[in-house]
């Protein structure tokens, strides 16, 4: 087969690595990817988003199959454009990806079919919004509609932090378009979990699942990001919660978009928060998670394209997916300044002098005047990704070979799946 993964993350260098271990792979091909995909596939150098150019560059090359990472084209209705030209696709239509693109909708659709999660009230007026939130005791969380990368939610401590918010998305237009309706909701504490499970728009199998860390410093620091480090599986998830999160959200959902004539097909991302023994729904994406991704694939014993096949041909109940018992854990190396602003084209140094088993999945990178040299090219700049028998070994593999990599302004926690 001839395969295609849209994106450029380490997230699409993560899927393309575990695409490139499948027998039935005959050629690979990435877009627009990275430093670290142009080494086991193709690099077409074409803009991720454009759904278009995607499409007429798969038919060029004659793609039996495209796999979607990022949620922007999904949102653009990329896979119902490629169906339409008989070029299978894994992902979410863009009505089915409207769980993640459309908080509203996304709450709405949880609170009619009774699945599990924060309570909220959305607003599409400024004053009215003002005044809800004048009545609530904080802390408040204020959601913003649309995409917005990580930036459209605010967990604000006093009613001030929360009235900022408002003028922002609504007025401000901070988010442009993504602001002009907004959710009003109840904060919820415990432990944050991503799950993962694949659907093929009616049987639904689970992944396993993973934490992810947002903010930027240790101890949970400083301003937000898209994801500084993971490690799977979480250690406190069980069988029982896994199996309590399966039957109370993931396949009530898959259910609810199905009667909703939305058929969810694709990877389902589950943005969990446990508390003791409640599970309640943060979010969904409709899509995999990054960093989550790098810490799950390398667990993932089945052939992934035998999954997505399933997935697409409707056939998911056929098929056993397997995953490892060992423990993985990815830290992400990040751009000077990051996750604001920062400086690209920065040499990077020592990505040879990694151990044989630990993996290095690029992000921001690019190929410099010589196919050896690499270049900064992004805010996230790789994921260092290690297995080991438990999270402790895997997390001591990783920290003992991040250190050999630098290149000027670099910086990453030094606490990810470190518990005290
Ligand atoms: P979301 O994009 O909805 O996952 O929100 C981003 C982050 O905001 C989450 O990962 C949580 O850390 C936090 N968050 C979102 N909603 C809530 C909530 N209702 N209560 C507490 N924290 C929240
Ligand atoms: N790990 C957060 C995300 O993928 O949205």
């Amino acid at each position: 087969m001839k395969v295609l993964v849209v994106g450029s993350g380490a997230r699409e260098h993560a899927i393309v690595w575990k695409l490139a271990q499948s027998p039935k792979i005959k050629e690979l091909y990435t877009a627009p990817g990275n430093a670290g995909t142009a080494h086991i596939s193709q690099n077409i150098n074409i803009d991720a988003a454009d759904v278009k150019v995607i499409a007429k560059a798969a038919q060029q090359k004659g793609i039996d199959l495209i796999v979607v990472g990022p949620e922007i084209p999904l949102s653009r209705g990329i896979v119902d454009h490629l169906e339409s030209l008989g070029i299978p696709a894994f992902g979410a239509s863009r009505l089915a990806a409207e769980i993640e693109s459309s908080k509203v909708f996304s709450k709405a659709l949880m609170q009619k079919y009774n699945i599990p999660c924060a309570k909220s009230v959305s607003f599409s007026d400024y004053a009215q919004a003002k005044e809800y939130v004048q009545q609530q005791r904080p802390p408040v969380v204020i959601k913003a509609d649309g995409l917005a990368a990580g930036k459209g939610v605010v967990v604000a401590a006093t009613t001030d932090e929360a009235l900022t918010a408002l003028t922002d998305f609504m007025q401000s237009k901070k988010l442009g378009e993504a602001g002009n309706h907004i959710l009003v909701e109840e904060y919820l504490s415990g432990k944050e979990m991503s799950l993962f499970a694949f659907s093929d728009g009616t049987n639904v199998v689970p992944m396993v699942s993973a934490c992810d860390y947002k903010r930027v410093n240790d101890g949970d620091r400083g301003p937000n990001t898209g994801g500084m480090g993971s490690y799977s599986p979480p250690v406190f998830n069980s069988a029982a919660l896994q199996k309590k999160a399966m039957e109370t959200i993931m396949v009530p959902t898959i259910k609810a978009m199905a009667q909703e004539g939305r058929p969810y097909r694709g990877v389902l991302y589950g943005g969990l928060m446990v508390n003791e023994e409640s599970v309640k729904v943060l979010e969904f994406n409709a899509r995999f998670g990054d960093p989550e991704t790098q810490a799950i694939l390398p667990r993932l014993k089945t052939d992934l394209v035998d999954i997505i096949q399933a997935v697409i041909k409707g056939k998911l109940n056929q098929i056993q997916i397997e995953s490892t018992k060992d423990a993985c854990v990815g830290v992400v190396i990040a751009s000077g300044g990051y996750p604001g602003g920062y400086r690209t084209g920065i040499p990077i140094d020592g990505l040879h002098d990694i151990d044989k088993d630990v993996m290095v999945f690029h992000a921001g990178t690019k190929i410099g005047a010589t196919p050896w040299e690499v270049l900064t090219n992004g805010g996230r700049v790789l994921t260092v990704v290690a297995m080991g028998k438990t999270i402790a070994q895997a997390r001591e593999k990783v920290y003992a070979n991040i250190s050999r990599i630098k290149f000027e302004g670099a910086h990453y926690r030094k606490d990810i799946a470190l518990f005290k």
